[in-house]
């Protein structure tokens, strides 16, 4: 067997568990980290100009790599497709939109015709002047190729799907309501966090106007970088034994300093119904946010839960107060949709959270 712990070997009783100030005074920042806050403050500046409400969507699942010179990772299960479809609607609901997104999973707009369902090639037709048009791949000279004719080849049912996302991709553009950035490890998505809700949370911002919608599916375990071997793992030692750090919870410093006054969802996947609202309730609890929506792994689609404290035991920011009667301390709202349904369950869970936000902005929501 061999050990992929370089040195000291990962949280062993006397070593201290990871802090989130231990965490990012001691793992790496992205690079360009300063650049991507640049423009992500352009945006907000722009935006909060303009009055408009602003959510950032986190999306997609953050990798965890195993070497410093990495050809081995863990990876989080996510698609991205809960982020890209809510980040949708926000945009309808006139939201300027962070969107912060594992590389290469779904995006706004782009997910409805991703390489795999729906490919964006498929839609386009080509008409070649000269039926004897030599191959243009690899060499031809671009003199010697007729230009042909492309057109968009659609069907009526295909219609008008593709005109929506086309005048709705328009529209957002030319608003400049949804910015782009990107996450690989979960390196990358911690120190993002942190550095957007700096940029939110500035004096002069966009105070209460601002959500979280915490959909990405964080690692919760991770290689301290300090304890990763330099080279690819090498096989041919026998079986491999990797001890690993938990993750710090990050949604307690984002509660209680970073965004002092942002509205904030966290999302919470389970397997077990069994476990799915105590541990939404106790995240909760813990954290004293606005809203856990909690889901199950295989009807994600159809069904989630809106957990959220009653009024009267949502203490200060980040303290919740005991009811003397535990169950009802909390309320939950299912959402639910039937499995051919033509809506999409993001549609009705944005509808819901603009309705919350909004009476957050005017002092009347927990
Ligand atoms: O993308 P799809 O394929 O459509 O799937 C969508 C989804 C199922 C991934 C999504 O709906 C979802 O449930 N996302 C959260 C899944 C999750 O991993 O939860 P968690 O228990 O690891 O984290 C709970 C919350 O705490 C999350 O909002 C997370 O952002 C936050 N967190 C997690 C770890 C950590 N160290 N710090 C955090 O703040």
């Amino acid at each position: 067997m061999q050990n992929l712990n370089k040195g000291n070997t990962g949280s062993s009783p006397e070593s201290e568990p990871f802090s989130a100030e231990k965490y990012y005074s001691t793992q790496p920042e992205p690079a360009r980290l300063k650049d991507t806050l640049d423009g992500i403050r352009k945006f907000v500046a722009a935006n909060n100009e303009k009055g408009r409400r602003i959510v950032l969507v986190t999306s997609g699942g953050t990798t965890v790599p195993l070497e410093l010179n990495m050809v081995r990772f863990l990876d989080n299960f996510s698609a991205g497709t809960r982020g890209a479809t809510s980040a949708e609607y926000f945009l309808s609901h006139d939201y300027a939109v962070i969107f912060m997104h594992r590389q290469f999973s779904q995006q706004p707009f782009l997910r409805h015709y991703s390489h795999s369902t729906n490919p964006f090639l498929d839609l386009l037709q080509i008409e070649e002047p000269d039926t004897n048009s030599p191959s243009v791949f690899p060499t031809a000279p671009r003199s010697e190729i007729a230009t042909p004719k492309v057109s968009v080849n659609t069907t009526p049912e295909a219609l008008p799907l593709l005109l929506r996302v086309l005048r709705e991709n328009k529209r957002v553009k030319e608003l400049g309501t949804l910015h782009t950035v990107t996450f690989v490890t979960v390196d990358d998505y911690l120190f993002l966090l942190r550095g957007i809700a700096g940029v939110l949370g500035e004096k002069e911002g966009p105070g209460r106007r601002v959500m979280y919608y915490l959909a990405a599916a964080v690692s919760d375990f991770f290689l301290p970088r300090q304890k990763m071997a330099e080279h690819k793992i090498q096989s041919g030692k026998g079986s491999l034994h990797i001890e690993m750090d938990q993750v710090p919870k990050i949604l307690k410093p984002l509660v209680n300093e970073w965004t002092p006054e942002g509205y904030i969802v966290s999302f919470k996947l389970e397997t077990d119904p069994q476990i799915l609202i105590p541990k939404a309730r106790g995240a909760l609890d813990r954290y004293g946010h606005q809203v856990v929506i909690g889901n199950e792994l295989h009807t994600r689609k159809y069904r989630v839960v809106f957990v959220e404290k009653n009024a009267s035991t949502n203490g200060p920011r980040g303290k919740s107060i005991q009811a003397n009667d535990g169950a009802s301390s909390y309320r939950e709202e299912w959402v639910t949709i039937q499995e051919d349904a033509e809506t999409e369950i993001e549609e009705l869970i944005v509808a819901r959270l603009v309705e919350r936000h909004g009476k957050w902005i005017s002092g009347r929501g927990t």
